[in-house]
């Protein structure tokens, strides 16, 4: 039946939603206080709120691994050059003392020796719990968060990064990313919540929740800052930092829907994509940083830059001549707030501009409003102080047992034949790979060092995977052959030799740590030397259990038949060696299901919400395994998928309900997925996009019932004049292998 189209009235969380700039500005207000606190300032104080400056800058790590503050650098920062923000690490994790030192003194500065005493606001990458203070939880990145489908423990992971990352004196935090894992390359997949925006929509919302509360002044919240705004996770090279070629209507389908959600949350500070879209640089473009980010979105927060990168306007992206031009085109474009972060070189400039008059003073009151207003909400102009008694929260047992429990619920089974897991204790087993016992393959990037690849600044009480299977079997049954590094072979043969006395071979394999544009590679499929080890380890006639310890899905359809079972791991935090021993030997019934498509080869890439043309007339949608599979050591069945009605119009909802079976004898976790159809759009419709989730656990023998209630919003998708429409006519809602059709009517004709 040809659809008509209706401009969608309501509002959708999957990309099509209006904010409530209301509740946004709200949510942040003390305009009032800003006001009042603007009209003082004079215009280098103004400038001095728009720069960040990385803490390197003003001192060095002694050799004891403290950072050793040069105060009269700090001094002649923040008195002679009014500076407002620093950000970083200064090279490397440190103490929560530590921390609360340099906050201490950076506030004092700040506040008793400025004119008008304006707090500095500290900023750090808090990726994947407090990465940069010594000894805090270092939770499973984001990929395996994705992958649990835990909304209520993304929250609350989210909620002890943000008391460890303010027990060090820290209220803002460079995260969430917000970034979707479309192109498996690209070195930073492992930051995202993985390939659906809806997904990534709930998970980022989640996590801003547990980060930022009801009220930012608290001492065990921080201010989120949604990243980086948008599309910089689609560089049609796969390189870091390259071009992405994105139409407007995939923008809006796929990248914009996080940042709406994020922005419903209530984050209240935005960086902006290093890179460009379509030979536009975010950091220039008012359209992006203005119009669509303020204007349609209803963000009030403040916009940092990403490091340096209005610098590299002229010096990479080549829109600027120079760096008076790359200035003004950020500032006019939206940047509130430049992260330098090396020099004072932005504050002169713009100076400049706006003593010449290209820089209007309206957009410097705008910028240092939003920079005030954060500061207020954070309650910094009440209290810039560390709390000492906050110290002791860093890192508590508590926090542990949410960060085990996150890395268990993470690990997804993507294969097990004959039932070779869980592993049977007393069984002999040769553990082998260059991701066997090492903690920073657990980590990798954001950790305790920004490449995360310092092997010994590792908690050294923490298992590697080796570690940890040896405490569950006993050492004496367990022996362990490294065999080859990533990129070279060490001796394979002696872990050939080595499999003649085990039952089972557990190859660890994967990728080191690595953080940004470091972590480009040019061929996605997992290296040789890790391939030919697991190739000749077959020749035993041994079963074989790959562990893949990687943060994007690097193909490894060579040697997948010869594996009995496969685990993905992901990047999965400080716990993550645990968890995997704790999944093999069957103390934990693993539930993770995959958040992105995982590619079987490394010439194409293909995504779960594909369209039929992928799939017909010759062409085959043929991933190693499909986004949303993982195994479960019971056996699930759905049945009776139903939809309460055959219709629905503009004012209903429509109930769906399913029941869900654990058939086996051991309880289990099963994320059960709803996805939704549109069988005729004038936009070739994708031939399933996810609607809802909810994790559910079961008792063996027992049955739930799972409602979802899907909107007429649900319906919607971006049409061809770029806003959201719903088009009547059929649907089908999809749950497991089963489909139920309605009909979507336009009851107001
Ligand atoms: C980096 C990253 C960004 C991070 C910032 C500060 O280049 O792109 O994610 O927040 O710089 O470390």
């Amino acid at each position: 039946m040809k659809k008509l189209s209706v401009l969608l009235a309501a509002v959708t969380l999957l990309g099509c939603a209006g904010a409530n700039k209301e509740t946004d500005v709200k949510r942040l207000g003390f305009e009032a206080e800003a006001r009042l606190l603007l009209a003082r300032l004079t215009l280098v104080e103004m400038v001095g709120e728009m720069k960040q400056i990385t803490l390197e800058h003003f001192g060095m790590s002694g050799p004891d691994g403290r950072f050793v503050l040069d105060e009269a650098k700090l001094r002649d920062g923040i008195v002679q050059h009014h500076l407002g923000s620093i950000l970083n690490c200064g090279g490397q994790a440190r103490t929560v003392q530590n921390w609360q030192e340099i906050i201490t003194k950076m506030q004092e500065i700040a506040t008793k020796e400025t004119r008008l005493g304006i707090p500095i606001i500290y900023g750090i990458d808090t990726i994947h719990g407090a990465n940069y203070v010594l000894g805090a939880t270092l939770f499973p990145h984001n990929i395996a968060m994705a992958a649990t489908g835990d909304v209520a423990l993304m929250e609350r992971t989210g909620e002890i990064a943000a008391l460890e990352t303010r027990a060090a004196g820290i209220p803002w935090n460079f995260g969430p990313v917000l970034d979707l894992a479309r192109q498996p390359m690209w070195p930073r997949v492992f930051e995202t919540f993985g390939e659906d925006p809806y997904l990534a929509s709930v998970m980022g919302a989640a996590y801003i929740q547990g980060q930022q509360g009801k009220d930012l002044s608290s001492p065990v919240k921080v201010a989120t800052c949604m990243k980086h705004y948008l599309g910089y996770c689609w560089p049609y090279s796969g390189q870091d930092r390259t071009p992405a070629y994105i139409p407007e209507r995939q923008l809006r389908q796929w990248f914009l829907p996080p940042y709406r959600a994020a922005v419903q949350a209530g984050t209240v500070t935005c960086m902006a994509n290093s890179s460009e879209i379509n030979g536009v640089p975010v950091h220039a473009s008012k359209y992006y940083l203005t119009d669509l980010l303020r204007g349609e979105l209803g963000f009030r927060g403040l916009v940092v830059s990403d490091w340096a990168d209005i610098e590299n306007l002229y010096k990479r992206e080549m829109v600027a001549k120079d760096r008076r031009e790359a200035v003004k085109m950020a500032v006019l474009a939206g940047v509130d707030m430049s992260m330098v972060p090396e020099d004072y070189s932005f504050y002169d400039t713009l100076l400049q501009l706006v003593q010449d008059g290209e820089v209007p003073m309206k957009r410097i009151d705008e910028a240092v409003g939003n920079v005030l207003r954060v500061k207020y909400a954070l309650g910094l102009f009440k209290d810039p102080y560390p709390r000492k008694d906050r110290a002791a929260s860093v890192g508590a047992p508590s926090s542990r047992q949410v960060n085990l429990r996150a890395a268990q619920e993470a690990m997804t089974l993507l294969k097990n034949e004959n039932h070779v897991l869980p592993l049977a204790k007393g069984r002999k087993v040769l553990v082998t790979g260059p991701c066997a016992n090492k903690l920073s393959v657990l980590n990798s990037g954001w950790s305790t060092t920004w490449q995360g690849d310092q092997e010994q600044l590792y908690p050294p009480e923490k298992n590697t995977i080796l570690e940890a299977i040896q405490e569950k079997l006993g050492q004496e049954n367990v022996a362990c052959v490294e065999a080859v590094t990533f990129d070279k072979e060490i001796d394979i043969a002696q872990a050939v030799t080595a499999a003649a006395g085990a039952d089972v071979i557990v190859a660890c394999i994967g990728e080191p740590a690595y953080c940004e544009t470091p972590g480009n590679i040019t061929d996605l499929a997992m290296t040789e030397p890790q391939l030919r080890l697991v190739r000749e380890l077959a020749g035993t006639g041994k079963p074989i259990v790959l562990v893949l310890v990687q943060g994007r899905p690097r193909v490894i359809r060579p040697i997948v038949d010869l594996a009995q079972a496969i685990l993905m791991a992901y990047v999965p935090g400080l716990e993550g060696g645990q968890a995997v021993a704790d999944v093999l030997v069957g103390d934990v019934n693993p539930s993770g299901k995959l958040p992105l498509t995982y590619p079987k080869y490394s010439g194409v890439v293909w995504w779960y919400d594909h369209k039929a043309s992928e799939e017909k007339g010759g062409n085959k949608f043929d991933p190693q395994w499909e986004f949303g599979h993982g195994l479960s050591y019971t056996t699930f069945t759905y049945r009776a998928l139903r939809a309460d009605a055959s219709e629905m119009t503009l004012k209903d909802t429509l109930p769906i309900t399913v029941e869900v079976t654990n058939e086996g004898d051991r309880p289990g976790q099963e994320i059960v997925q709803l996805y939704l159809s549109d069988v005729v759009a004038s936009v070739t419709p994708p031939v399933k996009v996810l609607k809802r989730f909810q994790k559910i656990e079961l008792k063996p023998k027992e049955m739930k019932v799972v409602r979802f209630d899907l909107t007429w919003d649900d319906l919607a998708f971006i049409g061809l004049d770029h806003k959201p429409i719903v088009e009547p006519g059929e649907f089908k809602a999809q749950i497991g292998q089963m489909s139920v059709g309605f009909t979507a009517r336009d009851d107001r004709r």
